[in-house]
C-alpha cells in the first residue's frame, strides 16, 4: 500500500531557516517538551492571560512511515497511563489520528497542544520566522493565534511586557547553531526583566553535558534562578552522536507543576529507553 502522507525523511522545502523540525517531530525531545509544557499549563488553577512562544514551529506535521517519532510518540502510543500530563499529551496526539488507528499518524507542535489545554480566553502569541512553517501554522491554528514572523528571540521579551496578568511564555530554538545556546540564555534573562512574575520555560537538547552545563552556568551569572530537570532515554556514555535526551529549565512554575513533571519521568522513561536504562537530573539554581 503506497503511503501519500508527507515523508519525514528526504527532501524538504527549502526554509527561511536552516532548521526543520519535521525531521525531528515526535522524537524523545518533543515527547518530553510537550509532557513538561502540558504539566505546566495544567497546574494553573486560573489559566494565563497570555500563552507565548519564541520558536513555535509548524504546528502540525503528518508522519511518515519513517522517522524520529517511532522512538519516541509511538513508544507511548497505547492505553492511557494514568498521569495527568502524559495522558493529557497523549490525548492530543491520539485526538489527530483515525480512531484505533496502530500508530500516531499526525503530531501536534507546542502551540497545538498549548491550545487544547488553555481556555479560548487565553491569548496565544507566537513567533516562527520561516514563512512556510508560519503558514502551517496559520491554518493548523485556524486564526486563533497572533502569529508574528519574526525573531521570537527580540519578540518574545517585548511581548512579556506587555502584559501584566499571569503569562506562560516558552524558548525553544532550533539550537543549530552555539550561539543560539547564549541567544536563548539572553532572551530568558530578558524575559525575566519584562516580566518577572511569568512563568517561563526553555527547553534544550541533550546530546553530551558540555553545553546544558554552560548553560546553566551562564543562567546564574545572569541572576536567573530556578529548576532544571532532564530525561536521558539514552545514556551519555555511549557518546552518540544524536539526540539522547533533553531538558527543560523552568522559571516560576505554579505549584504542582514541578511535581507533576517528576511523576511523569518514570512514566515516560521506560518506554523510551533505546538501551534498557534512563535516568533523570533535577537541579535547583
Ligand atoms: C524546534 S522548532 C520549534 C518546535 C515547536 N516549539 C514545538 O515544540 O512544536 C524551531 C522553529 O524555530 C524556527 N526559527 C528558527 N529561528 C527562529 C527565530 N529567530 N525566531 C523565530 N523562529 C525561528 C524554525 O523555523 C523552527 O520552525
Amino acid at each position: 500500500m503506497s503511503d501519500t502522507s508527507m515523508p519525514t525523511a528526504g527532501p524538504l522545502p527549502a526554509r527561511a531557516t536552516d532548521y526543520a523540525h519535521a525531521r525531528h517531530v515526535g522524537n524523545v525531545g518533543d515527547v518530553f517538551k510537550h509532557v513538561t509544557l502540558a504539566a505546566t499549563l495544567g497546574a494553573f488553577q486560573t489559566p494565563p492571560v497570555l500563552y507565548a512562544e519564541s520558536h513555535a514551529g509548524d504546528g502540525l506535521f503528518t508522519l511518515g512511515s519513517v522517522g524520529e517519532w517511532t522512538a519516541g510518540a509511538a513508544k507511548l502510543w497505547g492505553p492511557a497511563t494514568g498521569r495527568k500530563s502524559v495522558d493529557a499529551w497523549k490525548g492530543m496526539v491520539e485526538s489527530l489520528s483515525k480512531p484505533g488507528s496502530a500508530r500516531p499518524e499526525k503530531y501536534p507542535g507546542s502551540p497545538l497542544i498549548a491550545k487544547s489545554l488553555l481556555p479560548a480566553s487565553t491569548r496565544m502569541v507566537l513567533h516562527e520566522l520561516d514563512p512556510n512553517a508560519a503558514e502551517v501554522l496559520r491554518r493548523a491554528l485556524s486564526g486563533s493565534a497572533d502569529l508574528r514572523q519574526s525573531d521570537g528571540f527580540k519578540g518574545l521579551p517585548e511581548v512579556l511586557a506587555a502584559e501584566k496578568g499571569p503569562s506562560v511564555a516558552m524558548i525553544d530554538p532550533p539550537y543549530t547553531g552555539k550561539d543560539e545556546w547564549t541567544a536563548a540564555a539572553e532572551c530568558l534573562e530578558a524575559c525575566r526583566k519584562a516580566a518577572p512574575q511569568a512563568t517561563l520555560l526553555l527547553w534544550y537538547p541533550l546530546k553530551a553535558l558540555t553545553r546544558p552545563r554552560a548553560l546553566l552556568a551562564d543562567l546564574t551569572r545572569r541572576d536567573l534562578h530556578g529548576t532544571l530537570i532532564e530525561l536521558l532515554s539514552t545514556p551519555l556514555r555511549l557518546k552518540r552522536d544524536r539526540l539522547a535526551g533533553s531538558g527543560m529549565i523552568v522559571l516560576n512554575p505554579p505549584a504542582g507543576a514541578l511535581e507533576e513533571i517528576c511523576a511523569a519521568l518514570p512514566i515516560l522513561g521506560p518506554p523510551l529507553a533505546t538501551h534498557g536504562e534512563w535516568s533523570s537530573n533535577l537541579i535547583g539554581f
